[in-house]
């Protein structure tokens, strides 16, 4: 560490996942805690706000200490602390957030507040070595799906979004109608890998001609009927109505992933830009990176895509961002509140 470096300490509780992390100059990870809770949400296949709320406030402590501990320094040499302020659920929210402001307070640091969304685009950013904006960014996860215009890593404008659910949460309901486990995005990814994407040829939601918006909830229904058996008549929704599985998981994916990588270039091409960013946690699915490359290629776009430990919920990206609004003076006050969008 040079005289000029700048430590942040990065704290996400959004959702899931306690994380912690210290970053020097908005590039350099000098540690990355993460505690998932997927397992204490797994039991009942999904994400329960009270249970998530309830394991923040158990972990916040240690995972902050260990995220110090592990950078090798004390709270008091960082210059900033960062934390995810919106949006998600408000009890987990509130536990990274009052922890941030306590640490800040005490310690007479700079509080700074991040998106979570900015987050999951700078976690993009983070892949590229040398920036040249303007960029289109897709952030996929559990609860977004929307296409951007970034100009810079604090500006983005929306260009489309999903008007029903995200992709992420189309795996992962999905998968709960496959009987596969929590999350589904990981789930159908590894029981489609060996399958046929042709197998049951879902019809791609691409909406109008030159929509920039997505629609993932009638894949989900054209799924139900699949399980119905031929014709969709079966009152019961099995897998042995349906065929076989992994056929079936690599389908569904490819109709997601597929639809996505068309969207992105579609977004570039009207743009004009030729540069892509993508991030969020269902970017770490190989068939989308896939899908999106084979486009970019043929368009001669440039895609970039966020390190695959960097695509699920994280603190380095928040404390990525938050080097990059403390070098802007976006700064927080004590007063800081959450807010769920
Ligand atoms: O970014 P993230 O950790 O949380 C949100 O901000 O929502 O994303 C979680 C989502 C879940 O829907 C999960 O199923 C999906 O990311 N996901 C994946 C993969 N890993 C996580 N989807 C597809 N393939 C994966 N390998
Ligand atoms: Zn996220």
């Amino acid at each position: 560490m040079n005289a000029k470096s700048v430590l942040i300490l990065g704290i996400e509780s959004s959702c899931d996942e306690t994380a912690a992390a210290v970053v020097c100059n908005g590039r350099e990870v000098l540690s990355s805690v993460i505690h998932s809770q997927i397992d204490q949400h797994a039991v009942w296949g999904g994400v329960v706000p009270e249970i998530a709320g309830r394991s923040h406030l158990e972990q916040i402590v240690p995972v902050v200490s260990r995220a110090l501990s592990e950078a090798n320094i004390e709270v008091g040499q960082v210059d900033a602390i960062a934390v995810t302020s919106r949006p998600g659920l408000l009890g987990s929210l509130l536990i990274g957030v009052t922890a941030a402001k306590s640490l800040a307070w005490v310690n007479n640091k700079t509080l700074i507040d991040v998106h979570h969304i900015e987050a999951h685009i700078y976690a993009a950013l983070m892949s590229v070595v040398e920036w040249d904006f303007p960029y289109v960014t897709l952030v996929v996860s559990g609860g977004h799906t929307s296409l951007y215009r970034s100009d810079s890593p604090l500006q983005h404008t929306l260009l489309g979004c999903t008007r029903d659910d995200a992709a992420g949460e189309a795996l992962d309901k999905g998968a709960k109608m496959l009987g596969l486990p929590y999350p589904g995005g990981p789930s159908i990814e590894s029981a489609g890998s060996t399958g046929d994407p042709a197998a049951y040829p879902f019809k791609l939601p691409l909406l109008d001609r030159d929509s920039l918006d997505f629609s993932f909830s009638g894949l989900k229904t054209a799924l139900l009927y699949t399980l119905k058996g031929p014709g969709g008549k079966r009152e019961d929704e099995t897998l042995e109505n349906a065929g076989n599985l992994s056929g079936l998981c690599a389908s569904y994916e490819y109709a997601i992933t597929e639809t996505l990588a068309i969207k992105c270039i579609r977004a570039c091409t009207q743009t004009g830009i030729p540069r892509l960013l993508v991030g969020g946690g269902v970017a770490r699915n190989l068939r989308l990176r896939a899908r999106i490359k084979e486009h970019a290629e043929r368009e001669g776009i440039e895609a970039n895509f966020a390190r695959p430990e960097h695509c699920t919920d994280n603190a380095v990206m928040v404390a990525g961002l938050g080097h990059a609004r403390y070098l802007a003076g976006q700064c927080a006050s004590l007063d800081l509140d959450v807010a769920a969008r």
